[in-house]
């Protein structure tokens, strides 16, 4: 992957650093660094990683390493958020188009993942809460009867998250606005699953997911 002898990369450093006061102390990775590119985060996921229903910015306080810089990669190659009709993969593309290099990825998802979770309010109403727990049975082969996910198959954890981000994603998965680029190979096993859910069993199913606790 390094194009650049590591010593001839830290001279080259040096000289950026010049100019570019933080290109140098983010290649390092680590938690001081993730908190420093975080910055740019911040105006939509907020400070502590609550996320903004506003921006379609979901809660992303505590989420995994793994799961975090995956997502931030899946962006910046376009196998998420590229999609014409894709309105907040959209948003949140190029915002992953500021982090350059695998180590940034990684320095700012161990940040998130330090965050402590912040589960938001519900805000679906007219919801059936136990017939959503009936279609949840289908869900816990991958991200596990807690909704506490499995890295193994790359399905992320999924209890607390925003019911309102919940079923736009499922929904997405549905219609294959995410989950259907060329060269994917994870999204595609949620897209399938995703034909499972009736219309009509998307807000249940997503107010139960937000139900379980973190
Ligand atoms: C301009 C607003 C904006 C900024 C700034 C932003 N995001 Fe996002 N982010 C979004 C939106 C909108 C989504 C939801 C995308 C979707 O619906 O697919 C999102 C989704 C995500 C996800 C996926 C969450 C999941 O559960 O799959 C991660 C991870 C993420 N952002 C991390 C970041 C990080 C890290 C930064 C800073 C480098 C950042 N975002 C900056 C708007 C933003
Ligand atoms: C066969 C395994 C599998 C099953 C079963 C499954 N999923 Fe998934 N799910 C995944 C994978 C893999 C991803 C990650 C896809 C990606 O990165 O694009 C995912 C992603 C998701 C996401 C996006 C999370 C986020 O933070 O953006 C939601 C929501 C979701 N699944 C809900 C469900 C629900 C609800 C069910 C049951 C009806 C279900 N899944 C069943 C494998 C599965």
């Amino acid at each position: 992957m390094d194009l650049v002898p590591p010593r001839l990369g830290a001279a080259l450093c040096l000289i950026v650093a010049a100019t570019f006061a933080s290109a140098c102390g983010t290649a390092s990775g680590g938690e001081a660094s993730g908190a420093d590119l975080y910055r740019y985060c911040e105006s939509c996921h907020q400070p502590d990683g609550r996320g903004d229903q506003l921006y379609g910015a979901p809660s992303i306080a505590g989420l995994p390493e793994w799961y975090v810089a995956s997502q931030l990669e899946r962006f910046s190659n376009g196998l998420r958020g590229r999609h014409p009709d894709d309105v907040e993969g959209l948003r949140m593309r190029p915002m992953s188009f500021q982090l350059t290099t695998e180590s940034q990825r990684r320095a700012v998802a161990q940040y998130v993942a330090s965050l402590p979770p912040v589960v938001n309010p519900p805000t679906l109403t007219d919801v059936d809460l136990s017939a959503g727990e009936q279609t949840y049975v289908m869900c816990i082969a991958c991200h596990g009867e807690k909704g506490e996910g499995n890295q193994e198959v790359g399905a992320p954890p999924i209890a607390g998250l925003d019911d309102w981000y919940v079923a736009l994603q499922i929904r997405k998965f549905r219609s294959g606005i995410r989950g259907s680029a060329p060269g994917d190979a994870i999204g595609p096993t949620m897209a399938a699953m995703s034909m499972a859910i009736t219309p009509e069993a998307v807000d249940d199913v997503a107010a139960y997911v937000h139900s379980l606790p973190r």
